[in-house]
């Protein structure tokens, strides 16, 4: 096999590295911050594996400029980072709190200065609390909150941001966030779940519709969890398991947005949603994405159980035998990545796919002044050439970002899993590139 090299990727790739806002900020109520679910929900007993929560977390809010230097530091070329929407509007809807839409005008002024890309998420999770209390993504009004933030996004960033993406994996915050009720809002409810599952796709038209009607050149798309499934067994079971799991977890988002409705014959589980669609929201519903991002940290293993939900489980999900574990318990399969961008390429329905997330918690040691996370960057060695893969096979990959920039807050999880190429050590903030980061250095400035 050829040595990997960043030229074969191409010269117009991009590099970038990947947080979002809970998971870094800190400064939860700084500067009139309203709170967000995620502020609600882990400050709530046991919803946190180390009943941490991310009050503080790697203190981005005012480490940002040292940290976009980082990013630099690296070779990276872009940076994705999402905005919290209560720290824009505390209310959800109505009063701009200015020093909120400031702080990310400073992260944007940040990156440029230093030649790195921002790339915006509008929604990683972290929804405003005072929206949770009306309702949230299960009332339909959400579209019209959701468009309305848009707005004031875009006026304030637009004339330096360009690349947009709508939500950071829907699936994750609908399913394990109101059907699951393991994130944030915390929900176990079939009927919020769908409802929020069709709420949140005729968002992500509005969010789209008010970039292009604000901004001549936007460049908008979304990002997807891809996580395609591996079957135990060959029966008919298996085989109807594995396709209501895939409906579940990598269509219901992804294709009504395309104009093919929801996968409901695949996936009865669905059904229900019929109630909360109304006339016109086949059209309201469609986006001519100038990208998707797909997302990418494993396969799941299928195992026909009664409940799809269940499929899912990671001890279902383990195969000790076959293949290595990282420390939040998913398999390391890259070639899954091939499979998860060229499942998206399928449709033929974008003409550019970006890796906008894929990465690996490892068990980390600091040694004098050096992680040795060998592990790590053979995980990202292995799905970097997973994506050239892809490419020789006509799969428009166009960049690559690293799941994360720093060991960070990783949601229910709390602190345990570290993601990052740096180290976070988080009783001093101080950062320390591991060897996975210098890996990345020497690989980018070749
Ligand atoms: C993804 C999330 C991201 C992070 C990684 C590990 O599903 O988008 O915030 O938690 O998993």
């Amino acid at each position: 096999m050829t040595q990997l090299a960043r030229g074969q990727f191409g010269d117009e790739f991009t590099w970038g590295v990947a947080h979002a806002a809970y998971q870094v900020e800190g400064a939860w109520d700084a500067d009139g911050k309203g709170p967000s679910i995620w502020d609600t929900f882990t400050h709530r007993p046991r919803t946190v594996r180390d009943r941490s929560n991310g009050d503080v977390a790697c203190d981005f809010y005012h480490r940002y400029a040292g940290d976009t230097a980082l990013v630099k530091r690296l070779g990276f070329g872009a940076q994705r980072f999402s905005i919290s929407w209560p720290r824009v509007l505390p209310d959800g809807t109505g009063r701009v709190n200015r020093a909120g839409l400031d702080f990310y005008s400073r992260v944007v002024d940040a990156c440029l200065e230093r030649g790195v890309e921002p790339w915006v998420t509008l929604y990683h999770w972290d929804l405003p609390e005072a929206l949770q209390r009306r309702g949230g993504w299960a009332n339909r009004d959400i579209v019209d909150w959701f468009g309305e933030y848009v707005g004031v996004v875009a006026d304030a960033l637009g004339d330096r941001v360009r690349h947009w993406m709508i939500f950071n994996e829907p699936c994750s915050f609908t399913l394990v966030g109101h059907l699951a009720g393991q994130h944030a809002p915390g929900v176990r409810s079939l009927r919020k779940f769908l409802a929020a599952v069709h709420h949140v796709n005729l968002a992500q038209a509005a969010g789209a519709r008010v970039l292009r009607d604000s901004l001549d050149d936007a460049d908008v798309g979304t990002t997807h969890i891809v996580t395609p499934s591996r079957m135990l067994g060959t029966t008919r079971r298996h085989q109807r398991a594995a396709r209501s799991l895939d409906a579940l977890l990598n269509r219901a988002h992804l294709e009504p947005n395309f104009g093919l409705g929801y996968p409901i014959a695949d996936c009865p589980l669905l059904r229900g949603i019929r109630r909360y669609q109304r006339d016109g929201d086949d059209k309201a519903v469609l986006v001519d994405w100038d990208f998707i991002g797909v997302q990418y940290y494993t396969r799941l293993l299928v195992h026909p159980l009664p409940v799809p939900l269940l499929h899912a489980l990671p001890r279902y999900g383990r195969d000790f035998r076959r293949y290595e574990i990282t420390a939040t318990g998913w398999e390391v399969q890259p070639d899954g990545l091939h499979e998860a961008l060229t499942k998206v390429h399928a449709y033929g329905k974008v003409s550019r796919i970006y890796v906008t997330e894929n990465g690996a918690a490892f068990p980390d040691h600091l040694v004098g002044d050096r992680i040795h996370d060998d592990r790590r960057t053979a995980f990202y060695r292995d799905h970097l050439e997973q994506v050239r893969r892809a490419q020789s096979d006509g799969v428009p990959v166009h960049g690559y970002f690293c799941w994360s920039l720093l060991d960070n807050f990783e949601w229910a999880e709390g602190f345990g899993p570290r993601f990052g190429l740096v180290y976070t050590e988080f009783a001093t903030q101080r950062r320390i590139i591991k060897d996975s980061g210098r890996w990345f250095q020497e690989f980018l400035a070749a």
